[in-house]
């Protein structure tokens, strides 16, 4: 015992080691996508073989929030910092780090104070936030401006429907889709409103998923447009193919940027909502071209449907007259 209390006396005496020294860590952050926090603290000479010569305690704002104590080899938490742990296998190597919960994890400066038998040492370490939003501003802007204008196409398209192919077509089933169109865009403006700039939140994702849905359904109504105005034609058929991809694409996009936090995958959901506004300008410029080449226009009509539309027609005619 003697000898060895003395080759320890010598030691500190000889070097001045009766501080243990850190690997000085100023701060660290956290953001929303941390469960747990780590706050840094290593000790670099630790001289100690035997866990029951070590002592840590971490301090927030003076109270004691974890203590390890190697000699009974067992740990207290604070109330407050129930998830506060270290990783008491690494104690040996220097490393008195603090994991805890990212929900107990309160901004400020942490105290971590390390004994080794009569050395001792200690280090401050602040713990910030930082906000990472979960678009950057510009595609959080291509985000809504690309479906409201897909919408808009719409209703343009809705508007050459009913000028140009009013006569026989203004039944309920036009008024469903006016309806539907109206409750789509009533839609996508709660998206875009819950979908405020910022970090990622439940809020913010409710309104990206409404904002990708209503565009899903357009296709419905885009497909409902063409069929009642010029049939449904090969082309017709392959602008709506295109969209039904890009709108998966935009799903797909959606996904990954909703499971993997930090989105990388931005750029596939904004690439999906941009295409999928292009096809839908493409159905109008489509839709107006082929309009304005029919003199008169003879919209498809089923063969059963066609003597009660012409009823209705000379029905209407005479009751302007
Ligand atoms: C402390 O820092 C030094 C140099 O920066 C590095 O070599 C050493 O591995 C670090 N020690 C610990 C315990 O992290
Ligand atoms: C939060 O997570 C990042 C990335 O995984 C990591 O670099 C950082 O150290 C963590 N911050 C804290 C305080 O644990
Ligand atoms: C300390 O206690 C833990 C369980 O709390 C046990 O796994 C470990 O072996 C103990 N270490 C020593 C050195 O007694
Ligand atoms: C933590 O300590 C630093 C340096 O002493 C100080 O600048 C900072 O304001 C403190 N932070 C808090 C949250 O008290």
């Amino acid at each position: 015992m003697w000898p060895l209390v003395a080759a320890l006396l010598l030691a500190s005496a000889c070097c001045g080691s009766a501080q243990l020294l850190f690997n000085k860590t100023k701060s660290v952050e956290f953001t929303f996508c941390n469960e747990t926090v780590v706050i840094p603290c290593f000790v670099t000479n630790v001289e100690a073989e035997n866990i029951n010569e070590m002592y840590v305690k971490w301090k927030f704002k003076g109270k004691d929030i974890y203590t390890f104590d190697g000699v009974v080899n067992k740990s207290g938490n604070h109330p407050d910092f129930k998830s506060a742990r270290i990783e008491v296998s690494e104690l040996l190597k220097g490393d008195a780090s603090l994991k805890m919960a990212k929900s107990e994890a309160v901004l400020g400066n942490y105290t971590c104070e390390v004994t080794e038998l009569s050395r001792e040492g200690e280090t401050i370490i602040e713990l910030k936030y930082r906000v990472v939003p979960w678009f950057s501003p510009k595609e959080n802007i291509l985000i809504v401006i690309f479906p409201i204008f897909a919408i808009l196409l719409f209703w343009g398209q809705f508007g050459i429907k009913t000028l140009k192919y009013k006569s026989s077509h203004m039944d309920e089933k036009t008024i469903a889709v006016l309806v539907a169109g109206l409750a789509i865009t009533v839609i996508i403006i709660v998206g875009a409103i819950l979908f405020v700039p910022g970090e990622y939140s439940v809020k913010n994702s409710t309104g990206l998923g409404l904002i990708v849905t209503s565009t899903g359904l357009l296709i419905l109504l885009h497909y409902y447009v063409f069929k009642t105005t010029l049939g449904i034609t090969s082309s017709i058929i392959a602008i709506l193919v295109i969209q039904l991809l890009t709108y998966v694409l935009a799903v797909v996009g959606l996904s990954l940027c909703i499971s993997a936090c930090i989105p990388m995958h931005g750029p596939l959901l904004i690439s999906g909502l941009v295409i999928f506004a292009l096809v839908q300008l493409l159905g109008l410029v489509y839709m107006k071209f082929v309009a304005s080449n029919q003199k008169t226009i003879q919209p498809p009509r089923k063969a059963v449907e066609e003597p009660l539309n012409a009823f209705k027609e000379s029905k209407g005619m005479m009751n302007d007259e």
